[in-house]
């Protein structure tokens, strides 16, 4: 570990929507100091710079150049991912992105590549995988209680991004477009968490509506064309035997299923959402009359992970949202949509270890 070190400097990318989750989290974090930060839009930028007392990078470039930068966190939306931190790593910087790790295989497969060869950690989102109540599952599954595990089912409904994003548009287009490639990675994310790598896909989708009408913003009323799967159904084959039904869908109104079960050969988990995570597990065993609401230890939504790639850094490890299991989860997004156009299974070529919570400070 080093000896008595300076907080780590962190150079923020997008000031939108989420910037606010991580300035909050990193002002709690002890290792880290928000130093600047940068935007396309540069009012954006500067308005939440002038908002929050830190200084503002002119463009990326500046920001990169800035020797005082150690981590960027790169807050762009998802098609830029790929660029910010690929450029980013050549600079000599440790980045921390927002999911996925990219749109497309061949570019994650460039970023994955991209930090191998830098001595500087790579680390990806989502972090809500790693909080209390998926630790607490992972740990219940890993003692036993559940017996052997034998399936799960993950649903995630919702009626789209159209009733309260003002410019919705990117999230109907690929490359990037859909529910899969939106949530999938806390999904998905949490269910590789508690049992390893997925091995093979096979589903089906349908675009329900060629287009949809924006319902708030300046843009109210416009029409957005609708360019891929809207509703998902997949069926993913887990490494371990474990097969896992997982639906997404932008078309649903409303639901009552739950957000994550896992169904082992002596009892059932229930878990709570895995994007606002904060929430119980339900034990279900052979009898509902012993049935068990198991409180968790209750977290921050987000910044488990950026702390994780400071502790990482400090300790010369891999961080626990490594890039191998940012790189799986898009090789599994993208099978998914070949599975939907192809109509055959797709067995996934990549693999990765589990996040390895044993280095996770509290
Ligand atoms: N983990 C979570 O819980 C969570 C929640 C919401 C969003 N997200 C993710 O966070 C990311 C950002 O989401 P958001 O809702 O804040 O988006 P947003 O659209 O509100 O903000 C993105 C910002 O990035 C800027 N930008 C775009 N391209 C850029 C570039 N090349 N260089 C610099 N700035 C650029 C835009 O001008 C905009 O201000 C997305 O990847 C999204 O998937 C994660």
């Amino acid at each position: 570990m080093r000896a008595n070190p300076e907080p780590l400097r962190v150079g923020m990318v997008g000031c939108g929507r989420v910037s606010s989750k991580y300035i909050e989290a990193i002002r709690a974090a002890d290792r880290l100091i928000l130093a600047t930060c940068t935007d396309l839009n540069l009012a954006n930028a500067q308005a939440v710079a002038d908002a929050h007392g830190f200084d503002v990078a002119d463009s990326l470039e500046a920001l990169l150049q800035d020797e005082s930068v150690d981590i960027v966190l790169n807050l762009t939306p998802p098609h830029a991912h790929e660029a910010v931190t690929v450029s980013a790593l050549e600079a000599g910087k440790h980045v921390y992105s927002e999911k996925p790790l990219a749109t497309t295989r061949e570019a994650a497969r460039l970023v994955m590549h991209t930090a191998a060869s830098s001595t500087c950690l790579l680390a990806c989102a989502p972090d809500q995988i790693l909080t209390g109540a998926m630790r607490g599952a992972r740990e219940m599954i890993d003692a036993g209680r559940i017996g052997n595990p034998i399936a799960a089912t993950a649903f995630m409904m919702n009626r789209g991004h159209e009733q309260w994003h003002p410019d919705p548009a990117g999230y109907y287009a690929p490359p990037g477009g859909g529910p899969f490639y939106n949530r999938a990675g806390y999904y998905v994310g949490a269910l590789i968490n508690l049992f390893g790598p997925v091995a093979e896909v096979s589903a089906m989708g349908r675009i329900t509506w060629p287009s949809r009408e924006i319902k708030t913003g300046s843009k109210a009323g416009d029409l957005i064309s609708v360019e891929v799967p809207t509703h998902i159904s997949a069926n993913l084959a887990f490494e371990n035997g474990v097969i896992a039904t997982v639906v997404m869908s932008f078309d649903v109104w409303n639901t009552s299923l739950p957000r994550i079960e896992i169904y082992g050969s002596e009892a059932t988990v229930v878990l709570p959402d895995p994007v606002s995570n904060n929430g119980n597990v339900l034990f279900l065993p052979q009898y509902e009359s012993e049935a068990q609401n198991i409180p968790m230890r209750q977290s921050q939504d987000l910044g488990t992970g950026i702390r994780d790639l400071a502790s990482a850094i400090d300790n010369n490890r891999q961080p626990i949202l490594h890039a191998g299991l940012a790189y799986h989860i898009v090789d599994i997004m993208e099978s998914v949509h070949v599975s939907i156009t192809q109509g055959s299974t797709q067995q996934i070529e990549s693999s990765c270890l589990r996040p390895e919570l044993s280095v996770l400070t509290p």
